[in-house]
């Protein structure tokens, strides 16, 4: 069980917190958690990556402040809090001791347990380590580590500022007092969290896994074209976001890994296998938004040009 010794709810809300991958996730997540007063060390693998999402955060943040939605002060502080620890070369053990570490690097089960083992072996046993991953199992990354208990999923939705909901997701042995202390700093962040239990691709992921592969296979089938598909969707169902503009979004190459994920951790069960249109897309260099160019293209500021 968790030490209890462990600190409480006020003191994880005072302590630093590490983001690891500086990526679309941990780039937004270093910011909500910067905004809510925490002191954030960004890291990521790729040489100069976090120190370019900090200079995207500071475009991002004068941007908040012109329209009035932030003040300059609060816009200063949050950035000042945001801290790129030197160097161009990842060293997870040297990382400050922090109250949580929130780690958002590639979908893949091999890296995440490798930085698991080096954060559980050099950060204090009190620290909670949590993982943004979408759809493996939090045992599986928790696995035989020392203090298994203080692993858990906590998985932003992207963008993380803007988006609410927050899955805590518990792993066989995560500690319940884990999942409840990470519960409420995160709703104090502004976020709604819900919990549920580590099964492939949680809540949200394993009922959007066919809304994404259906709508796929409607363009493969030639049923319609892709911004007509999302005009059906946005406007009967409600959706803020039809199928394709969203993994657009995601990120097409994010979005296969994470497909690709619960398809094979459901032993291929074919209402999750990854579309041909999905893996030409990734195959071509196609990842949506962030390549300028996925379903739909897109500008330099991220706005569809021909959708
Ligand atoms: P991304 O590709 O934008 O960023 C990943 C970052 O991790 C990159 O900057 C990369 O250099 C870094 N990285 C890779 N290996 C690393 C290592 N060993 N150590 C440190 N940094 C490393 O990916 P994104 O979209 O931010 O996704 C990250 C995680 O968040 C994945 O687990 C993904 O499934 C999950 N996620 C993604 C969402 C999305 O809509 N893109 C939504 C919710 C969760």
């Amino acid at each position: 069980m968790w030490d209890m010794s462990s600190p409480s709810l006020s003191a994880l809300q005072e302590s630093p917190v590490a983001v690891v991958g500086a990526g679309a996730m941990g780039a937004g997540i270093a910011q909500v958690a910067a905004q809510a007063g925490h002191v954030v060390h960004l890291v990521d693998a790729a040489p100069g990556a976090a120190a370019a999402a900090r200079e995207k955060l500071s475009a991002t943040l004068e941007r908040l402040v012109t329209k009035g939605k932030v003040t300059g002060d609060d816009a200063a502080g949050t950035l000042g809090r945001v801290v790129v620890p030197g160097g161009d070369t990842l060293d997870l053990a040297a990382l400050p001791e922090v109250g949580l570490v929130v780690e958002a690097v590639v979908e893949r089960l091999d890296v995440k347990r490798s930085i698991f083992a080096t954060l559980a072996e050099h950060q204090p046993p009190s620290t909670v380590l949590a993982s943004n991953t979408s759809s493996l199992d939090v045992t599986a990354i928790a696995e035989g580590l020392p203090g298994e208990g203080r692993v858990l999923g906590l998985h932003f939705f992207n963008p993380p500022p803007l988006m609410k909901l927050v899955e805590v997701v518990r792993g066989e042995r995560s500690d319940p007092a884990v999942l409840e202390v990470a519960a409420e700093l995160v709703r104090g962040w502004g976020k709604t969290p819900v919990q549920c239990t580590s099964t492939p691709g949680f809540i949200v992921n394993r009922v959007a896994r066919p809304f994404y592969g259906e709508a796929q296979r409607l363009v493969e089938d030639g049923t319609a074209d892709p911004a007509t598909i999302d005009l059906a969707l946005r406007e009967h169902a409600g959706f803020r976001m039809g199928p394709m503009e969203l993994t657009d979004l995601i990120g097409q190459d994010v979005n296969l890994a994470v497909g690709t994920s619960v398809w094979e951790q459901t032993d291929r069960d074919p209402r999750y296998a990854p579309t041909a249109l999905q893996q030409d897309l990734v195959a071509a260099g196609r990842l949506g938004r962030k390549s300028g160019h996925g379903v739909f293209r897109y500008d330099e500021s991220g706005r569809p040009v021909d959708a």
